[in-house]
């Protein structure tokens, strides 16, 4: 199987944890993409869809697929999306499509997240990939700093603005052995909006497409 060969397997396996008739939160990403995708073939069995990002929201919507603002949901039965990187114990590094911020709230607001990846995401310790954190702009000098401190290297992404008008610094150069210690100590840094560790709040459930099939790993 090629990489999107395991991409489409995990997102058609995804759909087997979908609720009929509940609205689902979908994630971003070229993983998510396939999900969407899946989830069309069966858009009249769920009430409808809360979006992470702008791009997946045009997506849904190219589909003909109802998405909602989260604020006007009561609940949302399931969040599917995929990762940069992830552990053994389901703790992931997202946001290398920018979209981090709306997918730990949606993530948060969701009662069971499934996450979706192929092999190649799964690491034995998160910060081989540059994490990302979104920042006020006017912040981004102070943060960059306090990042040192922690011992990362931060580097801004150039040209690029998130859905909330933010920038990312990605940092670089982090064996992340504390996932959760790390998640808090940047989200008490000032300015940080969001970083992309998702620890406190891992996934559920992880399927991860190999050449053989697909993996089911459940949360310890
Ligand atoms: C988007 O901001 C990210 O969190 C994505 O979930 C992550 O980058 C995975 O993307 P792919 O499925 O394209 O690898």
């Amino acid at each position: 199987m090629t990489q999107d060969e395991m991409k489409k397997a995990v997102a058609q396996e995804a759909i087997q944890h979908v609720e009929i008739d509940t609205i689902i939160g979908v994630g971003t990403g070229s993983t998510a993409n396939f999900f969407i995708d899946e989830l069309a073939k069966i858009k009249h069995q769920i009430k409808g869809t809360v979006a992470s990002s702008v791009a997946s929201a045009d997506r849904l919507k190219g589909h003909g697929i109802d998405v909602f603002e989260l604020n006007s949901v009561d609940e949302i039965s399931i969040y599917i999306d995929g990762a940069d990187e992830t552990n053994a114990y389901l703790h992931l590094v997202k946001g290398g499509g920018g979209a981090l911020t709306r997918e730990k709230i949606v993530a948060a607001a969701s009662k069971k997240f499934v996450c979706i990846v192929d092999e190649s995401k799964l690491v034995d310790y998160l910060g081989q990939f540059p994490l990302p954190v979104e920042v006020i702009p006017m912040a981004r000098g102070y943060v960059a700093r306090e990042i040192v401190k922690l011992g990362g290297e931060p580097v801004l992404r150039e040209g690029f603005t998130t859905d909330n008008g933010n920038i990312i610094l990605d940092i670089h150069g982090m064996e992340i052995m504390e996932a959760v210690k790390l998640e808090k100590q940047l989200n008490h840094i000032t300015g940080v909006v969001t970083n992309g560790l998702f620890a406190m709040r891992p996934a559920d459930v992880l399927l991860v497409g190999k050449p053989d099939g697909v993996d089911t790993v459940y949360s310890k």
